[in-house]
């Protein structure tokens, strides 16, 4: 069997199993997000031996990067013993670190609830707790279709019997409007695989207690209630906003929730913000405008950004405005699997390019 190693690790890679893959399910850290060849954050490049490129698109993997030997790790198989070393800039740690084990589990749903529009919150039990870190996500194999989408979770690492998804409808979607707000219920078996993504809250012997703001549109929120709500376990005064941005007030999910955080955390803040609605209730605007009205200095605060590409670029481009420095802001977006219908929103999963599944 042919071995993929990096750094100081070597670990075997079976048949049908990626570099990264390879990797992750031997608990061995590397860059990775999307595992869909649309990010290139698992660019690597090739030491010794050669990769078979398979499904690594052109726009991520130029054919120069290509003859340069570079190769994306999460869609390219090692053609023979193989030996890589990340390209990116995030990769310090690569190969050294561990990570946990990529798994693949058979779930149970067991929650299947309507929280707002076109918005559902999806339980998925497990026979075996999950090793993860807040913020990650996880593969759901649709049904019948041999498809897979991603969604991230709304967990902490401690609730890792029951996940929690936040699901969008995108319409016409395989996931969304095909399964889960079809003919999905509860009792119905999920295989999955996970945990997947470098969206996550940091080691708790890393986490020094700095404030940290948090800025997510639509179910972005998911990931964010993982992280929020580790950090301010760890530490209980640190100063932390969580900002939600949606269109309508029908659009606001558990905001009960976020305001009994508020009332347990002093130096917690909630700020729901409604781009497409006025009302005496919330605030109106894009969140990026609220949390530069609010704040005028974010430096030494650690910056957690989820949503649409759009929000989470015009997100960083506000925390740098408040000097916060960039390798303190971390982003994760959500893209649709799918093409959506025109004028209708994407289907939420996260893949660092997507996590919204369609
Ligand atoms: S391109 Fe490989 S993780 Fe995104």
């Amino acid at each position: 069997m042919p071995r993929v190693s990096v750094g100081p690790s070597s670990v075997e890679a079976p048949p049908g199993q990626s570099v990264l893959e390879s990797l992750l399910r031997a608990g061995v850290w590397m860059p990775s997000s999307c595992n869909q060849g649309t990010c290139g954050t698992c660019k690597v490049r090739v030491l010794s031996g050669a990769v078979d490129h398979r499904t690594s698109p052109l726009e991520t993997l130029p054919q120069e990067q290509r003859d340069a030997g570079l190769a994306l790790a999460c869609q390219s198989h090692p053609a023979g013993d193989v030996e890589v070393a990340p390209a990116g800039p995030a990769s310090a740690g690569a190969g050294e670190v561990r990570t946990h084990p990529l798994r693949d589990l058979v779930a149970r749903i067991t929650g299947l609830e309507d929280v707002a529009t076109d918005t559902r919150r999806v339980l998925l039990s497990l026979d075996e707790p999950l090793a993860f870190s807040a913020g990650q996500y996880v593969e759901l194999e649709v049904p019948r279709t041999g498809e897979r989408r991603q969604f991230s979770l709304a967990n902490t690492a401690t609730e890792d019997r029951v996940l929690e998804l936040h699901v969008r409808r995108v319409p016409g979607g395989a996931a969304t409007d095909r399964w889960l707000f079809a003919d999905a219920a509860c009792g119905d078996e999920v295989r999955l695989t996970g945990p997947l993504g470098d969206f996550r809250a940091p080691e708790e012997e890393a986490d020094d207690g700095a404030p940290l703001v948090l800025l997510g549109g639509g179910t972005g929120l998911a990931p964010l209630l993982g992280i929020v709500r580790t950090a301010l376990e760890r530490h209980p005064d640190r100063e932390a906003v969580l900002y939600h941005g949606v269109r309508y007030a029908s659009d606001l999910y558990d905001t009960e929730r976020l305001v009994d955080l508020e009332q347990r955390f002093a130096s917690f803040r909630f700020v729901p913000v409604l781009s497409r609605e006025e009302t005496r209730a919330y605030r109106t605007g894009y969140v990026t405008d609220a949390f530069l009205a609010d704040v005028a200095s974010a430096r030494g605060w650690t910056g957690w950004l989820c949503g649409s590409p759009a929000l989470v670029e015009s997100g960083a481009a506000a925390f740098k405005r408040r000097r916060m420095a960039p390798r303190l802001i971390h982003r994760e977006k959500f893209t649709a699997a799918v093409p959506a219908a025109p004028g209708s929103p994407s289907e939420t999963l996260t893949s660092p390019l997507t996590r919204t599944g369609a």
